[in-house]
């Protein structure tokens, strides 16, 4: 794919040029620097495009529809083995990758010697066994979220990974994406919402998560989420994205959880929560307060970072905002809303976080020069964005955007709120439950 950066300035000296633009560009978008890394991890940036070979794991929903379709796109990825318990699911993915060789049991790509990469998407409670073996058998790994069905195994993926010096990336897309890297600096940076004191974060949907069961399989097999013995629920299957999210934010990770949930209204035999309320203690008194229901749709999925100066809310599905307290600094950039004039409940001025907005600035009619970026950041989704980090990783040794320890906090954050909401009552996070 092809990739432009331009910059032409008019009456200004480039360096003049290039820190309006920057300004401008990462108050209300992309910093340019977010936007150099992101090309970075492109292989075209690179010009690294040397063949690797994968095995792929787990050709379903998201495998097959999502994963396998973005590392296909990754230039020099070459597809040898694709590996599927179901046989349509690996019929159908071996149509789309003619040269791979089809297994249905994992053990037996790992014999492969060519095999460079292994990628999984299978339900949670076989990432850690696939993962391992992979591991073992010296190939570098990318795994869906959430990392491991227990602490215990999703440590000792991390350890397999550091023992046999191989890369284990986490498919937590949002640490690859361009609007939440954005938002990083924003809050860590720039530090537009001053000391941050509470988060909330939700992820509603109006929906029973059971999937209609083909005749050739079981309910347990196909509907394997909504079971405990093979999910940890709504929180991992959702929540463990956004709770990654605060822990990078805030730089750190929770230190004590408190929940409530239940089977409250899909009575229909699933062992899984169908709704679930926590909330997290991280230091200095920082709440992160997660719901997740299944009976109502209203406000969607998002993290919302409240601080003395302001409130950030981001999400994969709305883009990003951002809302100024009335007493806080009215810095500069906040007065040429781009994206959107926004207001909140009690008249707060908001804005509408954009990653085009140097491009719009300069068709308005402000003079800061002109940004144009084609291909290898723009039109590409999240997924695909890690997909390029990953394999860029394997290639140049450059550290991957989701690593093990990131996905490791976030696995031992979500399954100790489930043990607050089993046992009714506070679960402390120990600094030793965080260690590899
Ligand atoms: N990153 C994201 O945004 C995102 C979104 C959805 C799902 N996911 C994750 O992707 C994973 C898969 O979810 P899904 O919705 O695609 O599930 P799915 O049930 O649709 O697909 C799982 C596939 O794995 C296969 N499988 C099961 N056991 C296997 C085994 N032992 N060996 C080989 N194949 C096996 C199944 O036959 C099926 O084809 C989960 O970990 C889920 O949490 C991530």
């Amino acid at each position: 794919m092809k990739r432009t950066i331009s910059f032409q300035s008019t009456d200004m000296s480039r360096r003049e040029f290039i820190q309006g633009t920057a300004a401008i560009a990462s108050a209300f978008g992309l910093g340019l620097s977010q936007i150099a890394q992101a090309q970075d991890a492109s292989p075209a940036a690179s010009g690294d495009v040397r063949p690797v070979n994968v095995a792929f794991i787990g050709v379903g929903a998201q495998g097959f529809g999502v994963d396998f379709k973005r590392a296909m796109n990754v230039p020099g990825v070459r597809m040898v083995a694709i590996c599927d318990v179901y046989e349509p699911n690996l019929n159908r993915a071996l149509k789309d990758a003619p040269n791979a060789t089809g297994y249905k049991d994992y053990r037996q790509v790992m014999d492969r010697k060519d095999v460079e990469a292994v990628l999984i998407a299978t339900p949670i409670i076989w990432h850690a066994p696939i993962a391992i073996a992979a591991l073992e058998s010296g190939k570098h790994v990318f795994s869906e979220k959430m990392m491991a069905y227990t602490i215990e195994e999703a440590r000792n993926m991390a350890r397999a990974a550091i023992k046999n010096n191989r890369i284990l990336q986490i498919g937590h897309q949002r640490k690859s994406s361009i609007l939440y890297n954005h938002g990083w600096d924003l809050i860590r940076n720039k530090k537009i919402c001053g000391i941050v004191t509470h988060i909330r974060a939700q992820w509603n949907r109006n929906s029973s998560w059971r999937r209609p069961v083909p005749p050739d399989t079981t309910d347990k097999f196909w509907n394997w989420r909504l079971y405990k013995e093979t999910s940890q629920g709504l929180l991992a299957e959702l929540g463990s994205h956004q709770i990654q999210v605060v822990n990078w934010y805030l730089e750190s990770r929770p230190t004590s959880v408190v929940g409530l949930g239940g089977i409250d209204y899909w009575k229909d035999g699933r062992t899984v929560n169908d709704n679930v309320e926590v909330l997290y203690e991280y230091p200095n008194g920082i709440k992160l307060n997660y719901t997740s229901l299944t009976t109502n749709q209203f406000d969607g999925y998002a993290e919302q970072f409240m601080g003395k100066d302001g409130t950030l809310i981001v999400s994969e599905g709305t883009g990003g905002q951002f809302y100024r307290e009335p007493n806080a600094p009215l810095l500069d950039w906040m007065k040429h809303p781009v994206g959107g004039k926004l207001t909140g409940e009690h008249k707060e001025p908001g804005l509408l976080l954009d990653p085009s907005a140097t491009k719009k600035l300069n068709k308005s009619g402000v003079k800061v020069g002109e940004m144009t970026i084609e291909g290898d950041v723009r039109g590409k989704d999240d997924y695909q964005l890690e997909m390029d980090n990953f394999f860029n990783s394997i290639r140049t040794g450059a550290p991957v955007a989701c690593t093990a320890m990131d996905g490791f906090e976030a696995a031992v954050a979500v399954i100790k709120a489930n043990e607050a909401i089993a046992k009714k009552s506070r679960v402390v996070i120990h600094d030793s439950d965080y260690s590899i």
